[in-house]
C-alpha cells in the first residue's frame, strides 16, 4: 500500500477502506507518513468529505492509538459528557457533582481551554491545591471512595487525534463534520466510559454556527458511539451569548457554585441541570422528569455543594472556597465598561468576549501558553435586559495594566442594543439521539 494511491483515491471523492484509514493513522503516528503527505491527504477529506462509515472506523483508529482507560473496576455504569466548547462554559463543574450527589459515580477526563473556548482543567486548576493530574489509579480509587473524580487528560490518550490535530490547525483542515467528530470521538471512546452525552454548541462562540450543522455533527458523534456500543445522545445548545455571568478560570468557579446554592443565572442553571438529569436518565434507566426531580433536590438539600466540597478535598484543594471566594485567586485591576446609549440589550458577542478574555490573562493560543486564574469578565447585563447610557455593563478583571483599555473598547462594542425588547429564546434548540432529531425551536 502507498501514502500516494490513499490520497489520490480520496482526493478522486472514492470511499476508504478499514486499511487504507488504518495505513494512514498508524503510518503518520510512526513517522513513516511525513507532514506533507498526511496534509494532502487532510485537505482531500475535508474537501470530498469521509462517510459515517469512514468517520467511525478513523474515529476507533485514533482511539486505539494509546491507551484506553479501562474503568471496568467501577461497577455502575459511567456516562461520560463532553461540550464541543463554548464561552462562560461551566456545565461540568455544576453537572458532576449533581450526578455524583444523586449516587450515580462520575469518572470524568477534561481537558484545557484553546482558543476563545474555555476549558474544565484549567478552572480546576485555578482552585488552590487542587490536583488535576492523578494517576489512573488514583482516579479510580477516589471514584470508588466518594463517588467522583475529575482529572485532565493523560498523555498517551489517543495520540494519533493530538498529533492529526496540531496539523488539522496550520493547515485549514479543522472545520469538517467528520474530522471534529472523530477527534472527539476517538477521546471519548478512549476514556472508557459506557455512554455518552455531547453538549453541542451552535452560534456565534461555537465551532458550528448554525442550528443544522450543529445538528448535522451530532448526528455524526452519536452514530460513531453507537457503532463503537456506547449509547451517545446530544444536546444542541445556544452559544451565541456567553453562558451565565461569569468568563474566566476562577470566576467561573464561583458561578458554579452559586447555581450549586441555588442561586446561580438561569440561563446556566437550565442547561446545567437538564445535563444532570440527562446523564442520571442515563446512567440508571430511569425516568427524565423523575431525574429533573432528583436533581432539584440534591440543589435544595445542598448534596452536590457539599459533593463538590469533598471532590475539592479529596483531590488535594481547599474546600473552604465554596464560603470564602477570596481565597480564589483575584485580579489586580477590576475596570467597569460603561454603557455609551440606552435601549434593550440584543446580543452579547460570545466569540468576541472569549478572544478578549484570552487577551486579558484567562486562556490560551497555544497549548504551552501560561494562564492567568483570576483574569475574565463578570456580566452586569444579558441579552433582554435594558441599559442606560452610563450603566455599567460588564467588569473586567485583569493583571494587564498597558492592554485592558484597548479590550474595554472593543467589548463594549460587542454588545449591541436597540429601542425594542429582543424575543426570548430558548437554551435548549435540540436532542439527537440514534433513532431521532427532536427540534425544540428554530432560528
Ligand atoms: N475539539 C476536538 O477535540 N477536536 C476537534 O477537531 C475540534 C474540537
Amino acid at each position: 500500500m502507498r501514502m500516494y494511491d490513499i490520497i489520490s483515491k480520496k482526493r478522486d471523492g472514492f470511499k476508504l477502506c478499514g486499511n487504507e484509514l488504518e495505513f494512514f493513522v498508524k503510518g503518520y503516528v510512526k513517522g513513516k507518513v511525513p507532514d506533507y503527505q498526511a496534509s494532502a491527504f487532510l485537505m482531500a477529506a475535508f474537501i470530498r468529505g469521509l462517510d459515517n462509515e469512514e468517520t467511525s472506523i478513523l474515529a476507533n483508529l485514533m482511539a486505539d492509538s494509546g491507551d484506553r482507560l479501562d474503568l471496568s473496576s467501577i461497577k455502575s455504569t459511567i456516562v461520560d459528557k463532553h461540550s464541543t466548547g463554548g464561552v462562560g462554559d461551566k456545565i461540568t463543574l455544576i453537572a458532576a457533582p449533581i450526578v455524583a450527589s444523586c449516587g450515580v459515580p462520575v469518572a470524568k477526563m477534561s481537558g484545557k481551554s484553546l482558543g476563545h473556548t474555555g476549558g474544565t482543567i484549567d478552572k480546576l486548576d485555578s482552585i488552590p491545591g487542587f490536583n488535576t493530574k492523578i494517576e489512573k489509579g488514583e482516579f479510580i480509587n477516589n471514584v470508588k471512595k466518594i463517588g467522583i473524580s475529575i482529572t485532565g487528560q493523560t498523555g498517551n490518550l489517543a495520540p494519533a487525534d493530538k498529533k492529526i490535530y496540531s496539523l488539522r490547525d496550520v493547515t485549514a483542515t479543522v472545520n469538517n463534520k467528520s474530522l471534529v467528530a472523530s477527534s472527539i470521538m476517538s477521546k471519548k471512546i478512549a476514556s472508557g466510559a459506557d455512554k455518552i452525552l455531547l453538549d453541542v454548541k451552535t452560534g456565534k462562540g461555537a465551532f458550528m454556527k448554525s442550528l443544522n450543522e450543529s445538528i448535522e455533527l451530532a448526528s455524526l458523534m452519536v452514530d460513531i458511539g453507537k457503532r463503537a456500543g456506547k449509547e451517545t445522545v446530544a444536546y444542541i445548545t445556544d452559544m451565541n451569548s456567553p453562558l451565565g455571568n461569569n468568563i474566566g478560570n476562577s470566576l467561573e468557579v464561583v458561578e458554579a457554585i452559586e447555581i450549586l446554592k441555588g442561586r446561580g443565572p438561569k440561563d446556566l442553571e437550565n442547561i446545567a441541570f437538564e445535563i444532570a438529569a440527562r446523564m442520571i436518565a442515563m446512567a440508571v434507566n430511569r425516568d427524565l422528569v423523575e431525574c429533573r426531580q432528583l436533581v432539584k433536590e440534591s440543589i435544595i438539600e445542598r448534596k452536590a455543594l457539599s459533593k463538590f466540597e469533598q471532590l475539592i478535598e479529596r483531590q488535594g484543594g481547599n474546600p473552604q472556597i465554596t464560603k470564602d471566594y477570596s481565597i480564589l485567586p483575584q485580579a489586580q485591576i477590576k475596570h467597569k465598561v460603561v454603557a455609551q446609549s440606552d435601549g434593550y440589550i440584543i446580543s452579547i458577542d460570545a466569540e468576541a468576549l472569549g478572544k478578549e478574555c484570552v487577551k486579558l490573562g484567562a486562556g490560551r493560543i497555544k497549548r504551552e501558553d501560561p494562564i492567568d486564574y483570576s483574569a475574565g469578565i463578570v456580566l452586569k447585563k444579558k441579552v433582554g435586559d435594558t441599559v442606560e447610557s452610563g450603566e455599567v455593563l460588564m467588569e473586567i478583571h485583569t493583571n494587564h495594566r498597558s492592554s485592558f483599555k484597548d479590550s474595554a473598547e472593543i467589548l463594549r462594542n460587542s454588545i449591541k442594543t436597540a429601542c425594542r425588547k429582543p424575543p426570548v429564546k430558548p437554551m435548549i434548540l435540540a436532542y439527537v439521539d440514534s433513532n431521532n432529531v427532536h427540534r425544540y425551536a428554530e432560528y
